[in-house]
């Protein structure tokens, strides 16, 4: 609870009087947590970072997690008995641990060295536990009730609840929004790095011209650092050479003015290859490419039906497909590939008949997939093909590269090379 009283009225407060609502908190540490927290919001807007400050300062015994790190679920329990219990406990886990295997050892720890206070076990990157097994969220939002002990598991992530929580329910978290830093805030966080040989003032000027250029175009709060740092010696270049003094601040900006105009381009370049590195990777880092569930699935399925022509469909998607000849499936002289050729339009009922036949083993889709459908149109992951002749049965075409749609199924534990006519 001293978390929650604390990011409820102290984060949104500005940065320097965060820590004096922190230290006015009453501790009661032996007063049970909330079982779970979910706090989400955009990239850099200071979760991880006001996480960690509440545990060191208030001293909270913690673990942090990174889910990018814990790539099963057993290095998670590990470290978490390790961190809490010591690794006498952690070396009491089987081979490839079961959920209960976790909380078996964790409630004979906790029984013998019971917590004086709130345990924390603070999850980062929380939106890629979506992809581990389906019981692991769910144990872990009711942890404390499980282990009969005063843990609290903090989630910290990009994507909102709504679209994390697992259809078949589960125990509901205190929810805790972070909104972007407003400008002013940006300002008061980038000003403290202020170098050594200048004054504090003549830093925030700086980083006041700064803004004035950036803060249309990027908020990120670690993109902003590394252009602060990265422009900074050319701003300070009339003031070394005795040209100009700290003061004038129409002279600096004069001078750096068309500096920070060419940087602008790479902030464009830099998003971009970010994007690109980042869609190789595994997406989930990037706000704008992250989808959800069902959308991920539709993609695919709009992948699938733009590159393998529709006769195969049958062989692919169908489960008792009868005798289909692998000759004549495979048309020998059918020499190009359909990569190459590009993506060609397909009509809706198509897609659709796809996307349940991917999807089906997995859950039964209840989202409203018209929705999620347009939503890929706006985000241009697919595009309306539109036919003067054919108004009432529109078509599409999927815009994502293989790279691309290979990345989006990793997620989801799709493997789509092998649906995919062209590398059979
Ligand atoms: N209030 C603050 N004061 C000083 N530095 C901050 C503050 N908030 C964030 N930062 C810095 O900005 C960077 C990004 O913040 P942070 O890592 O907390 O973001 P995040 O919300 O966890 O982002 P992500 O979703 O990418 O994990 C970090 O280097 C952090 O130290
Ligand atoms: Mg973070």
């Amino acid at each position: 609870m001293i978390l929650f009283k604390f990011i409820s009225t102290g984060f949104l407060e500005p940065p320097e009087q965060r820590s004096s609502v922190l230290k006015s908190q009453k501790m009661i540490p032996q007063q049970y947590c909330y079982p779970s927290l979910f706090i989400y919001g955009h990239r850099s807007s200071g979760k991880s970072h006001v996480v960690n400050v509440l545990m060191k300062e208030l001293e909270l015994p913690h673990t942090t997690v990174s889910c990018v790190e814990c790539i099963s679920a057993a290095l998670l329990f590990e470290q978490v008995l390790l961190s809490f219990f010591g690794c006498d406990a952690a070396a009491q886990l089987p081979r490839s641990p079961s959920i209960s295997d976790f909380v078996r050892i964790y409630r004979q720890q906790s029984s013998q060295f019971p917590a004086k206070q709130t345990r924390f076990i603070v999850m980062e990157k929380a939106e890629l536990l979506r992809d581990a097994d389906a019981n692991l969220l769910p144990a872990l939002l009711r942890l404390q009730e499980l282990v009969d002990d005063n843990v609290s598991v903090v989630l910290l992530s990009e994507i909102v609840w709504d679209k994390f929580r697992p259809n078949t329910g589960c125990f509901e978290p205190l929810l805790l929004h972070f909104p972007d830093y407003s400008k002013g805030e940006l300002q008061q966080i980038l000003s403290k790095d202020c170098h050594p040989s200048y004054s504090a003032e003549f830093y925030s000027s700086y980083i006041n011209i700064l803004l004035g250029v950036f803060y249309t175009v990027c908020r990120d709060l670690r993109e902003l650092r590394h252009l602060a740092a990265l422009n900074f010696s050319k701003f300070c270049e009339p003031v070394a050479a005795g040209k100009a003094k700290e003061t004038e601040t129409h002279k600096l900006w004069k001078n750096i003015e068309p500096h920070l105009k060419k940087a602008m381009q790479t902030v464009y370049l830099r998003e971009v290859s970010s994007v690109i590195s980042l869609s190789c990777k595994g997406l989930s880092a990037h706000t704008h490419v992250e989808l959800p569930y069902y959308s991920k699935f539709l993609l695919i399925a709009a992948y699938l039906a733009s590159y393998n022509p529709a006769r195969t469909d049958k062989r692919f998607f169908l489960k008792h497909h009868g005798k289909i000849k692998k000759t004549n499936f495979l048309k020998k002289n059918e020499k190009t590939s359909n990569h190459l050729l590009g993506p060609k339009p397909f009509p809706l009922d198509r897609l659709l008949a796809i996307f349940y036949s991917v999807v089906d083993s997995r859950v039964a889709p209840t989202a409203s997939i018209f929705s999620q459908i347009s939503s890929l149109v706006t985000l241009q992951l697919l595009t309306l093909v539109s036919h003067d002749d054919q108004l009432d049965t529109p078509k599409y075409k999927c815009a994502v590269s293989l790279d691309f749609i290979s990345a989006i199924s990793r997620t989801v534990n799709f493997d789509i090379v092998k649906y995919l006519y062209d590398f059979l």
